[in-house]
């Protein structure tokens, strides 16, 4: 997995250096798009990306994707409640009616699992006949969701990484390959 060529960035001041190659998010991402078909096979399934850093991998996994199929993207609002002082989440972009619909969400990562499982909850009560869900990035050790996972393209330690889509404070997305925290741990 580690990359040939290493290099060190600095984003905001913070030091970031090569992780994952494009070239083995790729391979991993045919691979994963190889078993959606295959599992998909005579289905017709809408994937929804949830932005902003699913962007890259949504456009590389379906490029591999054969199947009669649509995408669709969503984006959390979060908003404070007035009255309660809850942080509330709002799921916003989907124009689609998704019922009895096969649905495959598209996820850059997943760290605690919270918010896939808000957007599965609320996909859940639009009436799909399955839920599935496709994630670039697995920190095992921080999920802690009983939600099955059926296509992971890598499982990560809990460092924090960016780069193909994802962002460290705004910047970052738009490496091609992606970076791993250097010295301090996330969280
Ligand atoms: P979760 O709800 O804890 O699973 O967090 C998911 C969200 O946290 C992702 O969609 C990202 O926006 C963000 N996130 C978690 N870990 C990282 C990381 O290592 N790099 C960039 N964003 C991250
Ligand atoms: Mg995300």
């Amino acid at each position: 997995m580690a990359p040939e060529i290493f290099h060190i960035i600095k984003v905001h001041g913070q030091e970031f250096e090569t992780y994952i190659s494009y070239e083995n998010i790729l391979e991993r991402t045919r691979e994963i798009a190889d078993r959606i078909n295959s599992d998909y096979a005579g289905k017709t399934p809408l994937f929804i990306g949830v932005l902003n850093g699913v962007f890259m991998f949504a456009a590389d996994l379906m490029k591999g994707i054969n199947l009669s199929s649509e995408i669709s993207f969503i984006k959390l609002s979060s908003y404070q409640d007035t009255k309660n002082t809850g942080n509330i989440q709002e799921l916003i972009g989907l124009k689609e009616n998704i019922k009895n619909l096969d649905i495959i969400i598209i996820e850059d990562i997943i760290d605690t699992g919270e918010t896939i499982s808000h957007i599965i909850k609320k996909l859940k009560q639009l009436g799909p006949r399955s839920v599935e869900i496709a994630t670039l990035l697995l920190k095992p050790e921080c999920f802690d969701q009983n939600i099955p996972l059926k296509y992971v393209g890598f499982k990560i330690p809990h460092k924090f990484v960016i780069g193909y889509g994802l962002d460290y404070h705004g910047q970052g997305r738009n490496l091609k390959d992606i970076y791993q925290i250097k010295d301090i741990q996330y969280h």
